[in-house]
């Protein structure tokens, strides 16, 4: 099952020089592909955007703020059931809940901080290309 997923390395990965790390795990992975690869600081249009969903909760305005407070690194990959995949290379979204061997389990401590997004399903997928990247198919 071929699929997309959009990830985003946080800022706090990229001010801890952690990209590298991660994305060499991602690049591991047989016969994933990375098709999109950059380095953005977000605006709090795309920012809002992105999280729509979650407008209301309390952790939002904290994420969103997070979120735009240095560069992040946008990628899209592509590959074998990669949906499912990155995130099981994240790890859950708490990072003390997370397995060592993950990438929050190996480098996260607070859940704000927590090093990577990926897309939850194949319509958040597509949802967030367009998003990060208006003009793909
Ligand atoms: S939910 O409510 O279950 O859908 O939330 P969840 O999927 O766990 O998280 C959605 C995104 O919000 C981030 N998050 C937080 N950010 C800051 N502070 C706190 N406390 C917090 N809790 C959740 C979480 O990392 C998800 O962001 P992304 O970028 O999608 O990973």
């Amino acid at each position: 099952m071929t699929q997309r997923t959009l990830v985003l390395l946080k800022p706090d990965a990229v001010r801890r020089g952690l990209t590298g790390e991660i994305i060499g795990r991602i690049e591991r992975k047989a016969g994933w592909q990375i098709t999109a690869l950059e380095l953005r600081t977000l605006d709090r249009g795309t920012l809002e955007q992105h999280y729509a969903e979650h407008v209301g909760k309390p952790f939002y305005e904290p994420l969103v703020e997070f979120m735009a407070s240095g560069p992040v690194v946008v990628l899209i990959v592509e590959g074998e059931r990669v949906i499912e995949g990155v995130r099981a290379l994240a790890g859950p979204t708490d990072p003390i809940a997370a397995a060592p061997g993950s990438i929050r389990g190996d480098f996260g401590v607070i859940v704000r901080e927590n090093l990577i997004h990926a897309s939850d399903s194949e319509e958040s997928a597509e949802r967030e290309v367009k998003i990060f990247f208006p003009g793909r198919v």
